[in-house]
C-alpha cells in the first residue's frame, strides 16, 4: 500500500516543518525543562556559537598565514597590514578565544555549582574536561604561531615540559622530527588535530546531553537523575534561538573589543630570553613555575585537571542544592581563590628578565 503524505502544513512554523520533514531535524532535539532557557544554561551554547566564530576568522586567516619559521611573523605582519579586513579577522578571533574561555569557565561553576554532574552525567563532565584541555590546546599553538616574543617564549616552555616528559613527550619538541620545523607541527596540529578531537568530544558531549537530558533545577529537594516533569517544558527551538541570541551579542562583543583593542602582535621573536607573560588563563600556573621549575607549572595544571576530575567520584550523594552539598563548594571555592590570587599575583608582578636554560 502506497504510503500517505501528510497534508501541507500551514502557520507559522511551516517552514522548519517544511525542513524537518525532509532533514529529519527533529532527531536533534531533546526535552528542554524551562530552567534551561537562562543565561547559566545556555552558557554551553554560547562556548558552542563561540567556537563557530573561532573556526570561520581561523579559515580566513589560514589564507594569509604562512608556517614557515622564516616567514611566519612577516606573514602576521601581512595579514594585519595587507589582506582584507585582516586586523578586524585577527582581533576579533584573538577576543573571540578570551571570551569563549570565560564562558567555558562559567559553564563549568554552573555545572558545578547545581551539581550537574552527578549519575548519570559523570561521563559527560570527563568529556568537558577534554573539551577544556583541547581549547588550553587551542589557545596555546595559537599564541605560538604569532611568532613573536611571547610565541618564542611559549615555545621554550612547550620543548621543556615536552623533554620532561620524555617519551610521552616527545611530539612536542623539535626533536621529535629534522624534517618539519615545530613551529609548523603546531600549526598542523592547530589546524587539523585539535579541531578533530574538538569535534569528536562535542559530538559526545551534546549526544550525552540528548541521551540523559538536561539535569533538574537544583532546588533543595532535588536529587540527580533525568529532568523531573514538574519543571515544565520549554520548546527545543527556543532553546536554540537563545543560544543563537547570546552568541550573537558574544559576536558584537568580540567585535567592538577587536575595533576598540586590535589584538597585538610583539616584535619577531628572541629565543633563550624570558620577558613576557602568557595569557590570563596561563598565569595562575606561573608563580608555579617561579617556585618549583617547569615541574611546577606541570605538575600544577595537572593536579587541577586530576582535581577537577574526580568531583563526581567524590561528591556521591544524590543532592543537587548547593546548600545540601557545603563541603564541596567550600573547597570548590577555595580552590578558584587561589588560582585567582595566584593569577593576580602574577599578572601585577614585573616579568623578572632572565634567559632561559
Ligand atoms: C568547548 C567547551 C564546551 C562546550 C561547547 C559545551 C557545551 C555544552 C552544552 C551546549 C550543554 C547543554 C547545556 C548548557 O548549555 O549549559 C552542556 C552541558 C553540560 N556540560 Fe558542557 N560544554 C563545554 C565544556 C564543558 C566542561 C569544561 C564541563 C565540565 C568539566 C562540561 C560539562 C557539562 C555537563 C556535565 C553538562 C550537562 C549539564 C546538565 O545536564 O545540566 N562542559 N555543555
Amino acid at each position: 500500500m502506497a504510503t500517505q503524505l501528510k497534508p501541507k502544513s500551514t502557520g507559522q512554523n511551516s517552514f522548519w516543518k517544511v525542513i524537518d520533514e525532509r532533514l529529519g531535524l527533529e532527531g536533534i532535539s531533546y526535552p528542554v525543562p524551562e530552567h534551561a532557557n537562562t543565561l547559566p544554561y545556555v552558557l554551553g551554547g554560547i562556548t558552542l556559537f563561540g567556537f563557530i566564530i573561532l573556526a570561520v576568522t581561523g579559515v580566513l586567516m589560514a589564507q594569509f598565514y604562512n608556517p614557515d619559521p622564516a616567514n611566519a611573523h612577516n606573514s602576521v605582519i601581512y595579514i594585519i597590514t595587507q589582506a582584507p579586513f585582516g586586523d578586524f579577522i585577527r582581533s576579533v578571533h584573538f577576543w573571540t578565544a578570551n571570551l569563549v574561555f570565560i564562558t567555558i569557565l562559567l559553564h563549568l561553576i554552573r555545572v558545578f555549582v547545581t551539581g550537574s554532574y552527578k549519575r548519570p552525567r559523570e561521563a559527560n563532565w570527563l568529556v568537558g574536561l577534554g573539551l577544556l584541555g583541547v581549547t588550553m590546546g587551542f589557545v596555546f599553538t595559537g599564541t605560538v604561531l604569532k611568532w613573536d616574543q611571547e610565541a618564542v617564549e611559549a615555545l621554550a616552555h612547550n620543548q621543556e615540559i615536552g623533554e620532561l616528559l620524555g617519551l610521552w613527550g616527545v611530539w612536542f619538541t623539535q626533536q621529535f622530527t629534522l624534517s618539519v620545523p615545530i613551529l609548523t607541527r603546531l600549526y598542523i596540529g592547530h589546524l587539523t588535530l585539535l579541531p578533530a578531537a574538538f569535534v569528536l568530544l562535542i559530538i559526545t558531549h551534546i549526544y550525552l546531553i540528548k541521551q540523559l537530558g538536561i539535569s533538574p533545577k537544583a532546588t533543595p529537594e532535588a536529587t540527580s537523575g533525568p529532568p523531573t516533569k514538574n519543571q515544565g517544558s520549554a520548546r527545543f527551538s527556543e532553546h536554540i534561538q537563545r543560544m543563537i541570541g547570546y552568541g550573537l551579542l558574544l559576536f558584537a562583543v568580540a567585535g567592538g573589543l577587536a575595533l576598540l583593542f586590535p589584538a597585538v602582535l610583539g616584535q619577531a621573536g628572541v629565543p633563550g630570553e624570558e620577558v613576557t607573560k602568557p595569557l590570563w588563563m596561563f598565569l595562575p600556573f606561573y608563580p608555579m613555575e617561579d617556585l618549583f621549575g617547569i615541574q611546577g607549572l606541570l605538575g600544577g595544571s595537572a593536579l587541577v585537571f586530576i582535581l577537577l576530575a574526580l568531583v563526581p567520584f567524590v561528591d556521591r550523594s544524590e543532592w543537587l542544592s548547593p546548600r545540601k552539598r557545603k563541603w564541596i563548594i567550600i573547597v570548590g571555592g577555595i580552590i578558584l581563590l587561589a588560582l585567582i590570587v595566584l593569577g593576580i599575583v602574577a599578572g601585577v608582578s614585573q616579568p623578572a628578565p632572565h634567559l632561559m636554560e
